[in-house]
């Protein structure tokens, strides 16, 4: 069975102080459609590095990235991001909502980047957005919004695309536990509903329990957890 995305041997050095710094030394990892895989590491152990490159957002020093059996190109930007734009979603621990933007108008955004807007999406952004328990909150500004309801904008901002792949890096690392489960049983659901591949770093062992397969990444290798 071919994976959905397949990183092979990924290497990722950066330029510091006249030399380089090798944070990713052959990292291997298969992700299968509708599949959920966790990661886990000390803080600098190269997983945001991971994560951006398995997302198109960095390039590799070595290796290769395929999906659905094609090697990304990483020398032509453009491809590059129109291939995001179409299969990747995105969650970060800010919630980089466009603060002069309603809730609403926040979820069009990743839509209007690549095509006109339909009756559809609106519809959809309206589902998203009952899902999450915000309904109330579509005509407010990220500003007047909690720290949980802006990540549940952020969450389903990231679904709204039908990615094929959501990629999470310690998306509630910065909400308090009770608030954080319910946002991870939020993401995980809409997950299951639309049948999207999910790969989520977090420092929450149990919200990487959660996960299909859980890796730990260290000294710049994925190694499969227990
Ligand atoms: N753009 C960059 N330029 C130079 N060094 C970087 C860059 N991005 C990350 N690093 C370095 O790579 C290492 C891994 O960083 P990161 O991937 O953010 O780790 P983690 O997400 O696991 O905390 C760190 O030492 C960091 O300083
Ligand atoms: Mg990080």
């Amino acid at each position: 069975m071919t994976a959905l995305l397949s990183a092979s041997d990924i290497h990722k050095s950066f330029p510091r102080h006249g030399s380089t710094v090798r944070v990713l030394s052959g990292c291997g990892l298969d992700l299968g459609a509708g599949e959920a895989v966790a990661i886990t590491g000390s803080s600098g152990a190269g997983k945001s590095t991971l994560l951006n490159i398995l997302g198109g957002l960095d390039h590799p020093s070595a290796g290769q990235i395929a999906f659905d059996g094609e090697y990304l190109d990483f020398g032509s930007p453009r491809a590059l991001t129109r291939w995001r734009a179409d299969v990747v979603g995105f969650i970060f621990q800010f919630h980089f909502l466009l603060p002069d933007f309603t809730t609403f108008e926040n979820l069009l955004i990743p839509v209007r980047a690549h095509r006109a807007v339909t009756a559809d999406d609106h519809a959809r952004a309206r589902g998203f957005l009952e899902r999450m328990g915000i309904a109330h909150r579509s005509d407010h500004l990220p500003g007047e919004l909690s720290g949980g309801e802006q990540q549940r904008v952020a969450v389903a901002r990231a679904f709204m695309n039908r990615p094929r792949i959501v990629l999470a890096d310690e998306p509630f690392g910065n909400l308090d536990g009770r608030i954080s489960n319910q946002l991870s049983d939020l993401l995980f659901e809409l997950k299951e509903r639309e049948g999207t591949s999910l790969v989520i770093v977090t420092h929450d062992p149990e919200l990487a329990g959660r996960a299909d397969r859980h890796y730990v990444l260290e000294k710049g290798n994925l190694i499969l957890g227990t």
